[in-house]
Order: C-alpha cells, then structure tokens, then sequence
C-alpha cells in the first residue's frame, strides 16, 4: 500500500513556491497579500485560520488577519470585504466558513471579487470550472488532484466514487474528475445522503473519494482490492483527529491512501497559497 504523504508533499509546494514569491516579489516590489477573515470564536476554525497564517509566513505572503467578534453584523462583514477588495495588497480575500448564525455567507462569498476568490467559491469560479475555463479553484478539491498527480496516479478511464456533494468537495471535485485529462477523463459517481446502494457504487470503483464528515463511514466491504482511497473527511473524536475511513482496516486493501491527519488537509493550505500566488500573478501582470 502506498501511503499519500500529503504533509510532505504540501511542504513540497511551499517550498517550491517560497522560491518562486522571492523572485516575482523583487520584480514586482511586492509580496501577495492574503486576507482571512475569521469571525467568531469557533475553535476548529481558529486552527485552520492558524495554520493558513503560519504557511503565509512560510511562503512569503504578507497575511492580513481580520478578527472579528461573533456579533458582527452583515453590514459590517460586507464593509470589510468592500474595503479588501479595493486594498491593492491584498490579491486574496478568504472568509472562513462556518459564520455565525445570522450572517448571510452566501451573499458575502458572492461580494468578493472573483479575482480575489482564493477559495474558488464565487458563483462566477464555480462556474468557469464547471465549463473547465481557467480561474480560482476551490483548495481542497485542487489538493486532491495534485496529490493524485505528484504520486503519478492518474483517474483516466478509471471509475470513481465521490462521497459528499458539499460545495466546498464534493460537487468541485466531481467536476474536476469528469474534465478531460490524465488527472480527470474519469467516469464519474456523486453518491450522497440519497444513494440508495452505496456500497455498491463504492465497491465498483478504482477511486473512492470520501468527504461527508463522519467517522468511520467507509468500511472495509465498500472498497474493491487495489482501489485508491483518498479520506478528505476530518473530524473530531475525543480530542483526535479521523477521518471517514476506517484506515486501520482499509490499508489492507487498498492500493493507496491518504491518512488522516496529514493527507487532504495540508493539501488544501497549500492550495491555498498556489491560488494566491495565481491571483497576485494576475494583479501584478507576471506571465502565468
Ligand atoms: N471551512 C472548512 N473548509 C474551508 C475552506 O476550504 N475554506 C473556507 N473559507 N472555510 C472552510
């Protein structure tokens, strides 16, 4: 069984863009700039906003933290984006989900310039993927597909089994697989809540992607021998982190897999940081 070291392979990318931020920034006088936004106290979301601050750090993108409170209202949330999206240093606007109730995430996703969308979450990026136009894509359905093309394991011809049609993973994720391409030109399946015979689609496929947030989910008798299992769940079971795949039993079986931590996760944040280094490149008018 190969084991998709995506910590590793994260700190690949980041080095490999530390290089590339040092020479553009002395072309262009300036580093990127990433601002997150993150309002409210929710603890798992603190976390990742750390993290994204330490890679920033790590690659040499200038980061611009916005803290809010848990009361802030609409209309202060959409005054900040509008003044970040004017902020000339500022090449990525990225509000952490989940917002506190009583605030329209939606409508604030939609205010901020597709430009500036590192998440890939705009309606107009969600749109140019799914016509597979260039633009901002979603971190963590990007992540996959790169940790996939860094082990040379390519999905083409190949059938694959997307679990989850959130539209952070699951739904980006299935479109990215169904393009054309080494790294797409699978048959794919979006399975969800309503599939009726789960098991079943999963155990027919070489690819099974999991990312609906339950432990455990994904048992031994839903995946076929050799097939390649990517765990992009994370969840929090007595102060540990898993994922949705009973690993422990599944690496018997599959042919590669991701763990859980140290798979998806650091993928995402390094996504992150390749989007804005994309937008800056853009802003800035360095050939892509
Ligand atoms: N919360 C959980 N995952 C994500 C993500 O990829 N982006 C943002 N902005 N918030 C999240």
């Amino acid at each position: 069984m190969i084991l998709l070291d995506g910590k590793a392979t994260a700190q690949s990318i980041r080095t490999e863009l530390k290089a590339e931020v040092a020479e553009l920034a002395a072309k262009h006088g300036r580093a990127p700039g990433l601002a997150v936004i993150l309002v409210g106290d929710d603890p798992a979301s603190q976390v990742y906003v750390r993290n994204k601050e330490r890679a920033c750090t790590e690659v040499g993108v200038l980061s611009v933290p916005h803290r809010l409170p848990a009361e802030t209202t609409q209309s202060a949330l959409e005054a900040l984006i509008a003044e970040l999206n004017a902020d000339a240093r500022v090449d990525g606007i990225l509000l952490q989900l989940p917002v506190p109730k009583g605030l329209d995430s939606r409508r604030c996703l939609e205010l901020i310039r597709p430009d500036k969308d590192v998440d890939g979450f705009h309606p107009q990026n969600m749109g140019r993927l799914a016509q597979g136009l260039l633009g901002l894509q979603p971190c963590t359905p990007a992540g996959v597909i790169e940790l996939l093309k860094r082990y040379n394991l390519p999905t083409q011809g190949k059938t694959a089994v997307v679990v989850g049609r959130s539209n952070i993973v699951g739904r980006p994720l299935s479109i990215m697989l169904s393009q054309p391409g080494r790294f797409g030109d699978a048959t794919v399946t979006l399975c969800h809540s309503r599939t009726p015979d789960l098991e079943e689609q999963c155990l027919r496929a070489d690819f099974v992607f999991s990312a609906i947030g339950k432990p455990k989910f994904v048992t031994c008798d839903m995946v076929k021998e050799g097939a390649v299992v990517v765990d992009v769940g994370i969840n929090r079971v007595d102060d540990c982190l898993v994922g949705d795949c009973d690993f422990e039993i599944l690496c018997a079986k599959a042919s590669a897999m991701t763990p859980v931590p140290g798979g998806i996760g650091p993928m995402t944040i390094a996504m992150l940081m390749k989007n804005t280094v994309q937008a800056y490149k853009e802003h800035v008018g360095a050939q892509a």
